[in-house]
């Protein structure tokens, strides 16, 4: 499969993110992606719908929006009327709620005409999204926990990155994209390939290198 690598503007300089979209468009980027925080689910806050708005005409390439907030089914509509492609949603924020709720949110997102995806941290075992794999564009595994740019990659995922594109291809989405958000360098990243993911989130890897079309070239190699 091919290797798409997606960007992650947390790691931009906000008072200049136009330049910075439009770079990594220009650097090869293959997706934008959006890490929306709120305060409660994790730590920080970011940003919310209106960057996806302000972002959305200055690039084509997909916006690949991941929710870390609680309640996501509340916010579904706001981001996709800003714009975005893909929007992924965490287990445990579904989870707390109630049993049904990570498949309506999935499934109101569908109903948006907008790809989605679920999303697991790094202490919860794979197989607990097995069951919404067949609504799923992509899963998105978490290989920090969620809230900061410039973590360490938590080695065990790798086991589970295997564990998803096995189940994926065994339900016959074999080319189903898997996603893995935190931690990836370019020493990890050809390992992680191997593993089975075929979508590379990186931000610091990418924001603190010079030459940002070499680096996101060397995380697909
Ligand atoms: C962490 C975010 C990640 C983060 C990745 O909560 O979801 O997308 O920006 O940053 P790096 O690549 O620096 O680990
Ligand atoms: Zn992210």
């Amino acid at each position: 499969m091919q290797t798409k690598i997606a960007p992650s503007i947390l790691s931009a300089d906000f008072s200049v993110m136009g330049e910075a979209i439009k770079k990594l468009e220009a650097s090869g980027a293959d997706l934008i992606h959006c890490d929306v925080m709120d305060g409660s689910f994790v730590e920080p806050i970011t940003f919310g719908g209106q960057m996806i708005k302000n972002i959305r005409p200055l690039t084509k390439l997909p916006l690949d929006v991941h929710l870390m907030i609680e309640h996501p089914k509340t916010q579904i509509k706001f981001f996709a009327d800003a714009g975005a492609d893909i929007i992924t949603v965490h287990y445990k924020a579904c989870k707390k709620i109630s049993d049904g709720y990570l498949e309506e949110t999935l499934k109101l997102i569908r109903s948006h005409g907008v790809k989605c995806g679920a999303v697991v941290n790094p202490d919860v075992p794979v197989e607990n999204i097995f069951p919404v794999f067949p609504l799923c564009d992509m899963v998105l595994l978490m290989s920090v926990f969620p809230g900061y740019g410039g973590q360490k990659f938590i080695p065990e995922v790798m086991d589970k990155i295997k564990k998803a594109r096995e189940y994926a291809a065994a339900i016959g989405k074999g080319d189903m994209d898997i996603e893995i958000d935190g931690g990836v360098t370019m020493e990890n990243a050809g390992a992680i390939r191997a593993a089975g993911a075929n979508v590379l989130v990186a931000g610091s890897t990418v924001f603190n290198s010079k030459d940002w079309k070499a680096t996101i070239a060397g995380l697909k190699k």
